[in-house]
């Protein structure tokens, strides 16, 4: 006979004499209290009941468990707690057998860990995350995991938090048989719970496999160069050698100690004010509820026209997530060589194992090369992503516009220039966005959706769906110089540069900035992408250039020596061996110094937190300005820009959370002083926009 019984968040069921305890708590079935609780009730409902012999613990809907629930983090905990549900599964005199589909990640896995046997559907995404924000596990995921799979694959597991799927999980023991079929993993569940016969089969009773002392200590080792700056990588990696070395139970009190602290530590907060950012960032705005329902178009053909490093790249992105690509060139070589790189990218993935010869054809068989403008008519979406020149992309567009179908949204992925001015050379601006991807554009996850004054909803709603179709993160913002993410890249650099006049030398700034956690500081990357660029756009701004204005010219003299930074040899810096290891170089100082004189600066040195707080400053600066001109839409989209497409360090949560971070009345103190410092044209922001939160 079946029953059923209701709880909040935790339905059950009998079956066979099995007890099917099934979480529903939507969209991921977060282990939040109420379903905490729900599990409690279900584990004394199995206890009690004579009829039950075991139980199988599964998710509705689409997933098990995604994790723990993150808004509860910032909160005190309510009891029952994780780790004392996963104690009442093992206390349990039944087995409970998890049935996982969709993800079992977090507290998910830890509760998964925790049963007596895993049943997972293929194509299911397990992991510990935690240190992705900032925590540990703290429900014996990093006890129980390394009893299963040794700490030579732990460590790497626990310490980058990665995904992995169900076929390697099975393989690492973490799971016990993996099902094709959703359909067939409940009842296999309850088969496989129904053979243990009563038998409990706790992971915490299994010893760490014994390994190589020598091997674990280099995992480490590379866990904490890659976890550089991460209190929660060093806390993973001595839970984990806890896990090896002391009884379950003292070792798990002090994992659950360590994730205690780090959960309200500032980089954890950080981290969750990123990880909601991002999810807010890709919903649309709120206004658009108001306007009505939004349909983003149908997305089946992309054009690209340029074959460039960005062209081809996004091509290569679009023809990854199953669009057919027509590439357009204007003229046979240039369209070999776009070719040339598409090719040689799918030989790398087959090649590094990541992608089939069969995989890698199919793609490029839905990719079609053309001189031809009418081949752009079959398009949904054209990108152009020619010259850096308004002429030039305001010439393409009169091609686009006389050949795109009707109806097709036309992009133009310029880093700077107007949107406007170049939506309105076609006789459809409604039809016209920004989709700025950064590069390579096969890679990088950010992509700003730029707002034209002229662009429909519906159009910005596409720009939206088909950076989400290529697995972007894209965020929506108005047409202005530079975007979100360049203009207030350009107010920090800018500020470097006011830096190395008042008395830093390059590498000064570099490494006080690294230090901070930048990926790269401003000079490096400067070197790296080519001082020509900029050099090229300084020289377009010279004539409207308010010659009141503080004006570093260090780089234009630098480029007017043919240092045009790595690909020439030298920039900011020297690259002697091989352009690799960047040196610094007397002839750059003799030119820094003289810039220092000609403006009738005394070169003092800077510390190391003065550098870092100038460059900050200018960045919330700048940011307040985006979110009162309205650039930016919410302040939590200028952190995930800068986090996601200029390397600033996530667990600093980006600009305005930093400035947040700060004591308000010393920001505004030293925006006062940085406004003198900056001179004329400096415009200072209100920060109050970016304190409230
Ligand atoms: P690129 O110089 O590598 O490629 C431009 C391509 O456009 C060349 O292959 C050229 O032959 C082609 N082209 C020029 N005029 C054309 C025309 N009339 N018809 C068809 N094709 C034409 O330049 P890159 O770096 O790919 O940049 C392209 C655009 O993307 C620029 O607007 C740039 O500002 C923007 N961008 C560049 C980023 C980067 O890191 N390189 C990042 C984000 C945006």
């Amino acid at each position: 006979m079946n029953t059923a019984h209701e709880h909040t968040a935790v339905h059950t069921r009998s079956t066979d004499g099995v007890l099917v305890i099934e979480i529903r708590n939507p969209p991921v079935n977060a282990a939040s209290a109420a379903v905490r609780q729900g599990l409690m009730a279900a584990l004394q409902t199995l206890e009690a009941d004579p009829q039950l012999q075991a139980a199988v613990l599964i998710g509705a809907g689409s997933t098990f468990v995604a994790g723990s629930d993150l808004r509860e983090f910032g909160q005190p905990p309510q009891p029952p707690l994780l780790p004392a549900v996963i104690a009442a599964i093992e206390q349990c005199r039944k087995p409970v057998v998890a049935a996982l589909h969709g993800a079992a990640l977090g507290g998910g896995l830890e509760l998964a860990l925790g049963c007596d046997a895993r049943i997972a559907q293929a194509g299911t995404l397990l992991g510990l995350p935690e240190v992705t924000l900032g925590i540990i596990p703290g429900a014996g995921g990093t006890q129980r995991l390394p009893r299963r799979t040794g700490l030579l694959q732990a460590i790497p597991l626990v310490c980058r938090g990665e995904r992995f799927p169900a076929a390697q999980a099975l393989k690492l023991r973490l799971v016990d048989a993996v099902v094709e079929k959703e359909a067939d993993l409940c009842a296999q569940a309850v088969a496989h719970a129904l053979s243990l016969q009563g038998r409990k089969q706790r992971i915490r009773d299994e010893a760490v496999p014994a390994e190589d002392a020598a091997l674990i200590a280099a995992a480490e080792d590379a866990a904490l160069r890659a976890g550089k700056h991460q209190p929660a990588v060093v806390a993973a990696l001595s839970a984990l050698h806890d896990s090896a070395r002391l009884p379950f139970d003292e070792a798990q009190a002090r994992e659950r100690a360590a994730f205690e602290t780090l959960r309200l530590s500032p980089q954890a907060l950080a981290l969750r004010h990123l990880f909601f950012a991002e999810r807010e960032a890709t919903r649309p705005p709120a206004q658009w509820a108001q306007s009505g329902q939004v349909t983003p178009h149908p997305l089946h053909t992309l054009a690209v026209i340029g074959a460039g490093t960005m062209g081809t790249g996004i091509a290569i992105a679009a023809l990854g997530a199953g669009l057919n690509v027509v590439l357009l060139e204007h003229n046979a070589a240039a369209l070999d060589a776009g070719r040339q790189r598409i090719a040689s990218h799918y030989q790398g993935r087959v090649e590094a194992g990541k992608l089939s010869a069969a995989q890698a054809a199919a793609a490029q068989q839905r990719l079609t090369g053309t001189c031809d403008w009418p081949d752009i008519a079959q398009a949904d979406v054209v990108i152009e992503a020619v010259f850096e020149d308004l002429a030039v992309k305001q010439e393409v567009f009169a091609h686009i516009d006389r050949h795109a179908r009707p109806g097709a949204v036309l992009a133009t992925n310029t880093s700077y220039l107007d949107v406007d001015a170049i939506a309105r050379t076609t006789a459809r601006p409604q039809d016209v966005l920004g989709l700025h991807f950064f590069s390579p554009a096969q890679v990088m996850k950010l992509l700003e959706v730029v707002q034209g004054a002229d662009s429909a909803t519906d159009v910005l709603a596409t720009g939206l769906q088909l950076g989400r179709r290529l697995g972007k993160l894209p965020v929506l913002c108005r047409n202005a110089f530079g975007f979100i993410g360049n203009r207030i890249y350009n107010a920090y650099r800018r500020q470097c540069e006011f830096m190395l006049e008042d008395g830093a030398w390059p590498e000064d700034v570099d490494r006080a900035l690294q230090d901070f956690g930048m990926a790269m500081g401003p000079f490096a990357v400067a070197d790296l992408s080519g001082l020509d660029i900029a050099w090229r756009m300084r020289k377009a701004q010279a004539a409207t250039r308010d010659p009141r204005e503080r004006y570093v010219d260090i780089l234009d003299r630098l480029c007017e020596q043919g240092r045009l930074g790595r690909k020439s040899g030298a920039g900011y810096y020297t690259y002697a061996d091989g352009r690799q290891n960047p040196a610094s170089d007397d002839t750059v100082r003799a030119l820094i110094a003289d810039a220092s004189a000609r403006r009738g600066i005394t070169r003092q040195a800077l510390p190391p937190e003065t550098i870092q707080r100038r460059a900050l400053l200018a960045m919330a600066n700048e940011a307040a300005l985006l979110l009162a001109q309205g650039v930016a839409l919410r302040a939590g989209d200028i952190d995930v820009v800068l986090a996601h497409g200029y390397g600033f360090p996530r667990w600093e949560g980006g600009p305005v959370f930093w400035a947040r971070q700060q004591d308000p009345a010393t920001l505004r103190h030293e925006l006062d002083a940085l406004a003198h410092i900056c001179g004329h044209g400096f415009v200072a922001g209100d920060l109050s926009i970016l304190l409230q939160p």
